[in-house]
């Protein structure tokens, strides 16, 4: 049940560490400066030439966080969303390593996309949450979340197990690529670590539900991010929409002036996503919106320089920049959970919207 919690949604937030917590579990090893996932012998990726991601919604934001920081990494890999998959593919050969994202393991796009990689001799892996699901059957390989079940529709909890299991992959890929360990792992690997407390801390004193009281009434909520905060950003903006109901969009924060400008009024906050990544850039990006009236939220540790420009506040945990967009995240899930519960929705079961979507 829900115990104290008012919804699945808010309960799935806050079992965020301990999520965490088991998805790492045995799988990394900082004071050996390792990584082991369990069906996964050092050399397993040797022969790979390129990765491609694939993947639907709140799943697809965390392949293309995956995707990126591989890509940070040096090696070939993309994110695709699977239902675009058959018409948009890169070509596909046997040193193709496709990985499957999806919490239920059920969803019918991604599953038809990960059989037609398999069919044109693709590796594939999934990663999932579900044991015995058609994609951890179907998969060359599944690398388990270990998230817990997952009852409120909008997906929380197994989009940070996953964007975690995607980058100790991602780690291990590259390690193998390059037959050596990518510089950053020394680092990361405590961060990692450090995770579970992390969100924690994060949980303890957020001021999403102040936020949330602030801007109600907003006509649309914008959420910018570059690098790492971009797909945090796209995934910020879907959760918001899903469950209040109100317009919301996601963009690469040096888009807003392509376009999404227009659009920038008073009435539109901006969320923007600092993770320590050309955050020079960005906060210009967020003072272009500012300057025409709008809001902005910053989304970054204390003591950094955007809280100064910013309108409001939102704070995270120092940590990696591979890992910042994490903590960021869970700040927005808490924003439109509160958001929504202001506007009274039905939180757990939005209007139009299945859990596992098993039709094309
Ligand atoms: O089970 P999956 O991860 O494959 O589901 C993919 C999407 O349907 C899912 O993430 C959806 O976007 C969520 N309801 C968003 O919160």
């Amino acid at each position: 049940g829900k115990g104290e919690y008012d919804h699945f949604m808010l309960k799935e937030i806050y079992e965020q560490p301990t999520a965490l917590a088991q998805a790492l579990e045995g799988r990394i090893d900082p004071e050996n400066g390792r990584i082991a996932l369990e069906n996964f012998e050092p050399g397993t990726f040797a022969d790979i030439s390129s990765v491609q991601f694939v993947a639907c919604g709140t799943s697809y934001h965390a392949a293309l966080y995956g995707s990126l920081a591989l890509k940070q990494a040096g090696v070939q890999s993309t994110a695709l969303l699977a239902n675009e998959y058959s018409v948009s593919a890169p070509p596909i050969g046997d040193d193709t390593l496709v990985v499957a994202v999806t919490q239920s393991g059920e969803t019918a796009d991604t599953l038809n996309a990960m059989r037609h990689a398999k069919a044109e001799g693709a590796s594939t892996v999934t990663v999932t949450n579900v044991v015995g699901s058609t994609a951890a059957r179907e998969a060359d390989e599944a690398l388990f979340i270990r998230a817990g079940p997952e009852i409120g529709v909008a997906a929380t909890k197994t989009f940070s197990s996953q964007a975690v299991m995607l980058t100790l992959l991602g780690q291990r890929i590259a390690a193998d690529l390059q037959g050596e360990v990518p510089a950053n792992l020394e680092s990361l690997l405590p961060e990692l670590e450090a995770m579970p407390d992390s969100l924690e801390a994060l949980l303890e004193q957020s001021d999403a539900e102040a936020i949330a009281e602030r801007y109600e009434n907003s006509q649309s909520y914008f959420f910018i991010g570059r690098g790492l905060g971009f797909p945090v950003a796209l995934e910020g903006a879907l959760k918001f929409k899903e469950i209040t109901y109100e317009h919301a969009e996601g963009f690469a924060s040096g888009e807003l002036k392509h376009g999404p400008l227009a659009l920038v009024t008073p009435d539109t906050p901006v969320f923007a996503v600092f993770n320590g990544v050309e955050d020079e850039k960005t906060l210009k990006n967020a003072e272009e919106a500012q300057t025409r009236g709008a809001p902005v939220v910053a989304v970054c540790p204390d003591g950094h320089r955007a809280v100064d420009i910013a309108d409001a506040h939102l704070a995270i945990p120092e940590t990696e920049p591979d890992l910042a967009g994490l903590l960021a995240n869970v700040q927005l899930q808490l924003v439109s959970y509160y958001a929504a519960d202001l506007l009274d929705r039905p939180i757990d079961k939005p209007r139009n919207l299945a859990k596992s979507v098993t039709v094309e």
